[in-house]
C-alpha cells in the first residue's frame, strides 16, 4: 500500500515510517511533486485536516492523509486552537505565540489545556478520521528547551515536567500526535482491501 502524508515535515514523516512496517509506503508532498502551499482556511482542526487530504486526493487521485494540531486552553474558550501556529499574528514564532498565551492567561487559576491532533484519511475513496488528545495545564513560565511550539509551557497530567523537559520518545508515548498516529497505524495494519 502507498499513502501520501500531506506534509514535508521530516520529523512527522520519520515518526510514522518508524511505526509502520514496510508493507505501507509513506510518500511526502515533495515525493509526489506537490510544491504548492495547500490552503488551510477552515476554522476547525477537523476542517483543515480534511481540506488538505481532499486537495491531494482530488488533484493527484492518490490515497492520502493529513493532520492538524492545536493547543486548546479552557479559560481562553479553546484558543489558540486552529490558530496555534500563527497565534501571535504577523511575525509570529514559537516564543511570541507562548508569550501571548502567558499574557492572556495572566494570573488565571484555571490553567487546564489540551493538545488535540486530528488526522483525516482518504483510502479507496472513503474518508476516515482519527483523534489524539493529551490533557494538562499551562505553566506560569517557560520550562525546558527540547521539543518545539508550546512545549515549554505545557505540562501533561501525571507529570511534573513540561513537554520541553521530556525526551522525545517519552513525549511521543503520551502525546496527542503519538495517540492519533497509533490509531491510524492500527487501522492501516488491519485494513483489508476487498
Ligand atoms: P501542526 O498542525 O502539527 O503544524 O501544528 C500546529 C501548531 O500547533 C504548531 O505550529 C505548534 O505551534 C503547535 N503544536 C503542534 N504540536 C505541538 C507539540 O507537540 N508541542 C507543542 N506545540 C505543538
Amino acid at each position: 500500500m502507498k499513502l501520501v502524508f500531506a506534509t514535508n515535515n521530516e520529523h512527522k514523516l520519520d515518526e510514522i515510517r518508524h511505526i509502520l512496517d514496510s508493507s505501507i509506503r509513506i510518500q511526502s508532498l515533495t515525493e509526489i511533486g506537490c510544491m504548492e502551499d495547500i490552503p488551510e482556511t477552515a476554522n476547525t482542526l477537523e476542517g483543515n485536516a480534511q481540506l488538505k487530504a481532499n486537495y491531494i486526493h482530488e488533484k493527484y487521485n492518490l490515497d492520502c492523509f493529513a493532520d492538524d494540531t492545536g493547543l486548546e486552553i479552557e479559560a481562553l474558550g479553546g484558543k489558540p486552537g486552529v490558530f496555534s501556529a500563527r497565534y501571535a499574528g504577523p511575525g509570529h514564532n514559537h516564543q511570541k505565540n507562548m508569550d501571548k498565551v502567558l499574557v492572556e492567561l495572566g494570573g488565571e487559576i484555571n490553567r487546564k489545556a489540551q493538545f488535540r491532533t486530528v488526522i483525516a484519511l482518504i483510502l479507496d475513496g472513503k474518508k476516515y478520521s482519527f483523534e489524539g488528545i493529551v490533557e494538562g495545564k499551562i505553566l506560569t513560565e517557560k520550562h525546558g528547551d527540547k521539543g518545539f511550539g508550546y512545549d515549554p509551557i505545557f505540562q501533561p497530567d501525571g507529570f511534573n515536567v513540561s513537554f520541553a523537559e521530556m525526551d522525545l520518545k517519552d513525549k511521543n508515548e503520551i502525546s496527542h500526535r503519538g495517540k492519533a498516529v497509533r490509531k491510524l497505524v492500527d487501522f492501516l495494519k488491519n485494513y483489508n482491501k476487498s
